[in-house]
């Protein structure tokens, strides 16, 4: 990390969102030097008084837009519903601030659109909070690949695969309305993410997406305990895919193959890897449970005879990264290329999986077609 300069003002923080991610960001955030979360906002009220003592922070709301009027603020931190990312970002932008976002950006490529389109236009930092990507097994992958040492790679497989794994049925999240989708748009992101951040970013040429939903509408999948509970019942009906599967195209012939799933007949686990085939090496990387260790193989060949590298891997803490990495770019005051265009970019990628999901096609992006 960049040595912090004494002189440097605190940079205030306001966080939306008392759930996993909202207490992530603010854990993150109050661990950084120079750096202070000032205001928290959030429905549930107890929550938002109890994280609020936790982390120290003065000013407590129970609507984000009171959060965001705050004049005082240089960031916003977003842990709220996907539908209310837009408002939030746009708002917050509006209004000068630097904006943290959780994944997926948008429901849409066109909301995600007006999100960059405001970050440009009031010269303010956007980034999401691709929190896989940073992993260390994620890390090591990326290094690899860096090194030359898959050579070229031409074909990836990326899947994040969960048995009873819908996070809160009834709530927000299996709402279309208020989610944008279901396992696609909330693991498959990670995913699309991660294989395109390995690959160096290969434009996405054409996608063939099929979604299913057998389990959750038949109340089948949940996973139940404090996710059920902890979570507002918004409605009754389950209204998104509980699996996704995409052939994805990519410049330069690469291909990417993409399973995301809430829930599934298989094995009682919540499972995400990728595999990398290159023309001088393979990958492996199986995360089981959100394990840490043993994670990578890298298969080659030495001295002509095949050989497998089981790297150790340093964890490293997803939101801190991004957190981190999020500061020292505002810091830095070069804004340039720090609009949010990456998860723009997996927003277009997910419209055209459901539209290729619901006209049963494959969409080419750079074709005729319209998100649905
Ligand atoms: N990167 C990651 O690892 C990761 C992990 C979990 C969730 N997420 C993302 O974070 C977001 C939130 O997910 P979650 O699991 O924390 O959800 P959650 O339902 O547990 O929490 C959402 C929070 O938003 C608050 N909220 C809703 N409407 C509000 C309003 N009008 N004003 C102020 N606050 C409001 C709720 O009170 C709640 O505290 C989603 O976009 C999700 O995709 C990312």
């Amino acid at each position: 990390m960049q040595t912090e300069r004494v002189s440097e003002k605190p940079l205030r923080v306001g966080v939306v969102g008392l759930g996993y991610a909202g207490e992530m960001h603010l854990k993150s955030f109050s661990r950084l030097p120079n750096v202070e979360p000032v205001a928290l906002a959030g429905l549930e009220a107890g929550k938002l008084r109890e994280l609020g003592g936790r982390y120290g922070v003065p000013n407590l709301y129970a609507s984000w837009e009171e959060l965001v009027a705050r004049a005082d603020l240089d960031v916003v931190s977003v842990g709220a519903p996907n539908h209310l990312h837009a408002p939030i970002a746009i708002s917050a932008l509006e209004g000068g601030k630097h904006v943290l976002c959780e994944k997926p950006l948008a429901r849409t490529g066109a909301e995600a659109e007006q999100i960059v389109e405001a970050a440009r236009k009031a010269n303010r930092v956007v980034h999401i909070a691709f929190t896989q990507r940073e992993r260390g097994d994620v890390q090591v992958l990326k290094r690899n690949i860096l090194e030359g040492n898959l050579g070229r790679v031409y074909h990836v497989k990326a899947t994040w695969m969960r048995r009873n794994g819908i996070p809160g049925m009834g709530s927000w999240f299996t709402d279309k309305e208020m989610a944008g989708g279901g396992p696609l748009i909330d693991l498959g992101v990670h995913m699309i993410d991660m294989a395109l951040y390995l690959m160096d970013e290969p434009e996405v040429e054409s996608v063939s997406c099929a979604t299913y939903a057998e389990l959750g509408p038949r109340g089948r999948g949940s996973r139940g305990g404090d996710d059920d509970e902890n979570k507002t019942v918004v409605g009754d009906a389950y209204e998104v895919e509980d699996l996704a599967t995409a052939f994805i195209r990519l410049s330069g012939g690469a291909t990417l193959n993409l399973e995301a799933g809430w829930a599934a007949y298989r094995e009682s686990s919540d499972d995400f890897g990728v595999t990398l085939y290159g023309t001088d090496g393979g990958a492996e990387m199986r995360v089981r449970n959100y394990g840490t260790q043993d994670t990578v193989r890298i298969y080659t060949d030495v001295v002509g005879v095949p050989a497998v590298v089981a790297p150790e891997i340093t964890p490293r803490e997803g939101h801190l990264s991004v957190a981190r990495r999020f500061v020292e770019t505002i810091r830095k005051g070069e804004y340039q290329g720090h609009d949010g265009e990456d998860g723009l970019r997996r927003a277009r990628v997910i419209d055209a999986c459901y539209t290729s999901a619901l006209e049963n096609r494959e969409v080419s992006l750079s074709g005729d077609w319209e998100a649905v």
